[in-house]
């Protein structure tokens, strides 16, 4: 914990993320406000870009990530609360949340948490790296940190899947990557 929370205290003040919220996100914006409850999960949330984005538009957001260097550029903002954890060892409660984002962040192990805290009806959101369709891997990102092509399609089959796509980006070393964006909501 310490160590990681070291190394991400050190990128996030060396390297800082952009600021601006996921274009996933604000494009499902409509659809989030349609649900019934206003309570979201933002996983290794960073900077909080997207967490603002959702408190700045009616939700009251709960941001974790295991740096405090990121948490604390945005913990003072109203509808925010920011914890400090190791997604290691976290794991959300049960039937808590209406929407859960998940972006540029892998642990495999938290996707049956995800599930079970989402409310009925509740959406997920997820954007990260993902391998081609043959199974290779177009970044430099370790594999353990990348999906494998739909691997997500099979964790969430009894979601209904309300987008599915992939694209490359640039990252800030130049190198083209793969990425998936993809929405589900959970059934009622
Ligand atoms: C690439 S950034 C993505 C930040 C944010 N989700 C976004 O899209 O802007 C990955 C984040 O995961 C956090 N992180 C890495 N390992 C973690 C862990 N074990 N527990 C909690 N957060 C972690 C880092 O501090 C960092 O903020």
């Amino acid at each position: 914990m310490l160590e990681d929370a070291i190394k991400w205290n050190q990128k996030h003040l060396e390297h800082p993320m952009p600021d601006t919220p996921s274009t996933l996100l604000v494009e499902f914006l409509p659809t989030l406000l349609n649900l019934d409850g206003r309570k979201a999960l933002d996983i290794a949330c960073g900077n909080g870009r997207n967490s603002k984005f959702l408190a700045q538009n009616g939700f009251e957001c709960d941001s974790v990530d295991i740096s405090e260097v990121a948490l604390s550029l945005f913990a003072h903002l109203p509808n925010i609360n920011t914890f400090q954890e190791d997604l290691d060892l976290f794991r959300p409660s049960i039937d808590s949340y209406d929407v859960v984002l998940n972006f540029y962040f892998l642990n495999r192990e938290l996707f049956p948490s995800i599930i079970d805290t989402l409310k009925p009806n509740g959406i997920f959101l997820l954007e990260t790296f993902i391998k081609e369709s043959d199974g290779t891997n177009s970044s430099e990102i370790i594999d353990e940190k990348i999906l494998n092509h739909n691997e997500l399609e099979e964790i969430f089959s009894d979601f209904k899947i309300l987008y599915n796509q992939s694209s490359y980006i640039t990252r800030r070393e130049g190198q083209e990557a793969k990425i998936i964006s993809f929405v589900a909501q959970k059934n009622e």
